[in-house]
C-alpha cells in the first residue's frame, strides 16, 4: 500500500510517519508538505533516506500536483493549526484547511480511495459540563476551529453525496516530541530554559484534555485500518488539566532536571491578556473508538510529560534552530531540487 500523508513535516504528521514505517513495514509513505513556518524536515531526518519514504514539497490545494502523485490512500494532517495565528489572519486557515481538504477529497473521489481526515475536538466549541460525543453539535469559536469544522462537513458531504470512503477523527490537545514551540507545552519548556517569561492567558483556569502524540498516532492508524466509512471517532485520554496546573508542573520538572531554583522558574509565570473567544473547557468522550476499534492510549500523562520535558532538554538545538529560523534552510541543504516534482 502507498499512503499519502499530508502535513508530514509538522508535529503530529512526523510522529505519525515514523509510527507507520515501524508498524507497517510493507507500506510506502509519500509525505506531501508545503513547508510553511510549521513544517520542519529536521523532524524526519532519521528516516529521510529510507526507500519506502518519499518527501514531496507542495501544496494540498494544488490539484494538478495531487493528480500526479502515486498513492492508494490518504491520511490528511496538513493544516494551519495555531488558534492565535487564526485570530490575527484567518485567510490561510480557510485556504488550506477548507479548500485544501476539498482538493484532497476530490482527488480521493477521482481515485476511489480511502481518506482519513484528521480533525480536532475544537470543532465542538466550549463545554460547561460532561464531554464531547461524536454527535455533539459543531459550535466552533475560533477561526481555526471554524475552518476545521467546515472541512469536517465537506468530508461528510463527500461521503453522503459521492459515497467517498472517508473517516473523520477528532482528537484532543496533543503534546510530545517535535511540537512547534508556539504551542503551550513546548513554549513553556523553551521559555523556562531561556529564563524568559511564560505567558498564561487570562486566569489560567481554561481546561484542555491532553493526549500523548504517540497515542494519537495509534488511534489514527486504527481509524485508517478499521474505521467505518463516513464514521467520526473522538480521540482522547480522559485527561483534563487546567493550563496553570500544566505550566506549574512543567516549570517544577524543568527545575528538578536542571537544578535551577524552583521559585525562580515559577516566578517566570506572567498572566497576560486573555485570548479573544478563548474556549473555557474541552473534554472528549473516546468510548466509541475504544469500543468499536479497540483503541486504548498507552502513555499516562505523568510519564508522557516527564519524557517530553526530557526530550526538549536533550533536543535543545532542534528548538533553538526554530527560534533562530535556521530550520528553514534544511530543505535546500538536504534536498536541493531533487524532491520537487
Ligand atoms: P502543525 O502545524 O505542526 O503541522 C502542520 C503541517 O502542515 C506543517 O508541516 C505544514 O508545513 C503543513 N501544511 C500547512 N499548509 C499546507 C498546505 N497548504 N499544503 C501542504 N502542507 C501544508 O500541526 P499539527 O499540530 O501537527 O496538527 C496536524 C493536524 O492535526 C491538523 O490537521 C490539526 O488540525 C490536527 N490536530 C492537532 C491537534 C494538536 O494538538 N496539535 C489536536 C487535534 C487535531
Ligand atoms: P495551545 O497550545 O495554543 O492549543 P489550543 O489553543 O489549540 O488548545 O493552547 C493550549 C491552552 O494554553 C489554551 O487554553 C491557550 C493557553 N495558552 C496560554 O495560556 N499561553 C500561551 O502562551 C499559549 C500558546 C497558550
Amino acid at each position: 500500500m502507498k499512503v499519502l500523508v499530508t502535513g508530514g513535516a509538522g508535529f503530529i504528521g512526523s510522529n505519525f510517519i515514523r509510527h507507520m514505517l515501524a508498524a507497517h513495514p510493507g507500506y510506502t509513505i509519500v509525505n506531501l508538505d508545503l513547508l510553511t513556518y510549521a513544517g520542519n524536515l529536521e523532524n524526519l531526518s532519521d528516516i529521510e533516506t529510507l526507500q519506502k519514504y518519499r518527501f514531496v514539497k507542495g501544496d494540498i490545494c494544488d490539484k494538478g500536483l495531487l493528480e500526479k502523485l502515486d498513492f492508494d490512500a490518504v491520511i490528511h494532517f496538513a493544516a494551519e493549526s495555531h488558534v492565535d495565528r487564526s485570530i490575527l489572519d484567518s485567510a490561510p486557515f480557510l485556504q488550506t484547511n477548507v479548500l485544501g481538504t476539498q482538493a484532497l477529497l476530490e482527488e480521493a473521489r477521482r481515485r476511489g480511495c480511502r481518506m482519513v481526515h484528521v480533525s480536532t475536538d475544537e470543532v465542538y466549541g466550549s463545554l460547561a459540563e460532561g464531554a464531547f460525543h461524536e454527535t455533539s453539535p459543531l459550535m466552533p469559536n475560533s477561526p481555526y476551529a471554524a475552518s476545521k469544522a467546515s472541512s469536517d462537513l465537506i468530508a461528510r458531504a463527500y461521503c453522503e453525496t459521492y459515497g467517498l470512503d472517508v473517516v473523520i477523527t477528532r482528537c484532543s490537545n496533543n503534546y510530545g516530541p517535535y511540537q512547534f514551540p508556539e504551542k503551550l507545552i513546548p513554549l513553556v519548556i523553551a521559555n523556562a530554559l531561556q529564563g524568559r517569561p511564560v505567558p498564561v492567558y487570562g486566569d489560567g483556569l481554561n481546561v484542555r484534555d491532553w493526549l500523548y502524540v504517540g497515542d494519537h498516532c495509534t488511534a489514527v492508524d486504527a481509524a485508517f485500518h478499521k474505521g467505518g466509512a463516513g464514521e467520526v471517532y473522538n480521540i482522547g485520554g480522559r485527561n483534563e488539566q487546567a493550563n496553570i496546573g500544566i505550566v506549574r508542573r512543567l516549570l517544577i520538572a524543568v527545575a528538578r532536571k536542571t537544578g535551577a531554583p524552583e521559585e525562580s522558574l515559577l516566578g517566570l509565570i506572567a498572566f497576560v491578556k486573555d485570548r479573544p473567544g478563548h474556549d473555557r473547557r474541552y473534554a472528549i468522550d473516546p468510548s466509541k473508538i475504544e469500543r468499536e476499534l479497540g483503541w486504548r492510549p498507552s502513555t499516562p500523562f505523568e510519564s508522557g510529560i516527564d519524557g517530553t520535558v526530557d526530550w526538549y532538554l536533550s533536543h535543545r538545538p532542534w528548538w533553538e534552530r526554530i527560534i533562530s529560523g535556521a530550520y528553514r534552510e534544511y530543505y535546500d541543504l538536504q534536498y536541493g531540487k531533487r524532491a520537487i516534482l
